[in-house]
């Protein structure tokens, strides 16, 4: 069987749980359109969404990323006092102080080191990096990633190049040591030449939780970009990790858009063996939560098992990119 290389002497880590949340809320394309200038034939044609999910009335986003780790850490039997990090990785978080990650870690019970991390959508894959070599450093034996963005509260509803898009959700995993390597080196960087091309601006004077800033989006530029960049990047991931883009079992890309999801598995070569995800039909874009979310529903759905070899990647907002091959964890 195919395994995981590490640089010389690193400790073996792993994804030992994951959890997720999806909100109750679904709304479709038909609602969406009540006030967009679109249709549900564009949207599902140009990017392939369904549906997406968002927060309910009283529903936050500590809510939703609380609701994601206790039940990544029931997944992985680690209990709040034996994490020793906290990452939250979320774009959405409006106060940006106090940062989103000590107060769920005080949620859970937890006094551990907490901290934000805002690297748009590929917040995930930059916080599971993190993690993996906090780790392998000695930092901490047990650290817990939170991807979770509340992206409906960031929208113009009458915006054509972001409305329709995006999604809210939660997202989160336990990584800890482990006897064989679950988590590949990260292949990751930014481009901040093009950091202007997803952006957050305030819709008013005043920014608080009832007066959120509004994500705008040039679209093309992303989708001129991500589906030859990633597979760059992508390859360096596996390459790194000692495995060839046909040992791969499952391909985890973040949930952008669909054709950029079938862009970048053409561009990689990847065999029709190869499971890909599609959460974004029924969840949208879900930012940094994107990644867990498509993982569990692979999961669930049988379309990947425990054990598999799953290349991520992620990219978005910076623009920022990251990626790692890692085995697919046990689901709760
Ligand atoms: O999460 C990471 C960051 N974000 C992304 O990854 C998003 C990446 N980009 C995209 O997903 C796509 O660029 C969009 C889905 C946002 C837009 O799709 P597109 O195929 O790039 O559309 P476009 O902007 O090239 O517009 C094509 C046509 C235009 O009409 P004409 O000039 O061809 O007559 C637009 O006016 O579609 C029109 N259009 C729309 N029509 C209905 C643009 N937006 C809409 C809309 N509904 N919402």
């Amino acid at each position: 069987m195919a395994t995981i290389g590490l640089t010389d002497g690193a400790t073996a880590t792993g994804i030992l749980g994951l959890g997720v949340y999806r909100p109750e809320r679904v709304v479709d394309n038909e609602e969406i359109c009540q006030v967009l200038d679109s249709s549900d034939e564009w949207i599902q044609s140009r990017s392939g969404i369904r549906t997406r999910r968002y927060a309910g009335e009283g529903e936050s986003l500590l809510d939703m990323g609380e609701r994601a780790a206790r039940d990544a850490l029931a997944s992985a039997g680690v209990s709040a006092d034996q994490v020793g990090t906290v990452i939250v990785a979320t774009s959405t978080h409006t106060q940006h102080t106090p940062a989103a990650a000590p107060q769920i870690a005080h949620r859970l019970g937890s006094t551990a080191a907490a901290f934000d991390l805002v690297a748009g959508c590929a917040g995930f894959c930059h916080g599971l990096a993190v993690a993996s070599d906090l780790v392998r450093g000695g930092s901490s034996s047990y650290v817990l990633v939170i991807g979770v963005e509340m992206l409906s509260t960031f929208l113009d509803p009458t915006d054509r190049s972001t409305a329709f898009i995006f999604g809210d959700g939660a997202g989160a995993v336990v990584v800890g040591a482990a006897d064989e390597a679950g988590i590949g080196p990260v292949a990751w960087g930014s481009d901040g030449a093009q950091s202007d091309v997803i952006i957050q601006t305030p819709r008013c004077e005043h920014i608080d939780e009832d007066h959120p800033p509004v994500v705008q989006m040039q679209g093309q530029a992303v989708f001129r970009w991500a589906p030859f960049a990633m597979a760059d990047v992508a390859r360096e991931a596996v390459k790194s990790a000692g495995l060839s883009l046909g040992e791969l079992d499952v391909f985890v890309p973040h949930q952008a858009n669909l054709r950029i999801t079938q862009l970048l598995t053409k561009n990689l070569g990847l065999g029709e063996d190869v499971a890909v995800a599609t959460d974004i039909v029924d969840s949208g874009n879900t930012s940094a939560a994107s990644v867990p979310l498509a993982m569990e529903r692979m999961l669930r759905e049988g379309a990947a098992k425990p054990g598999d070899l799953a290349l991520l990647i992620a990219f978005g907002a910076g623009l920022s990119f990251a990626g790692q091959v890692v085995r697919v964890p046990t689901l709760g």
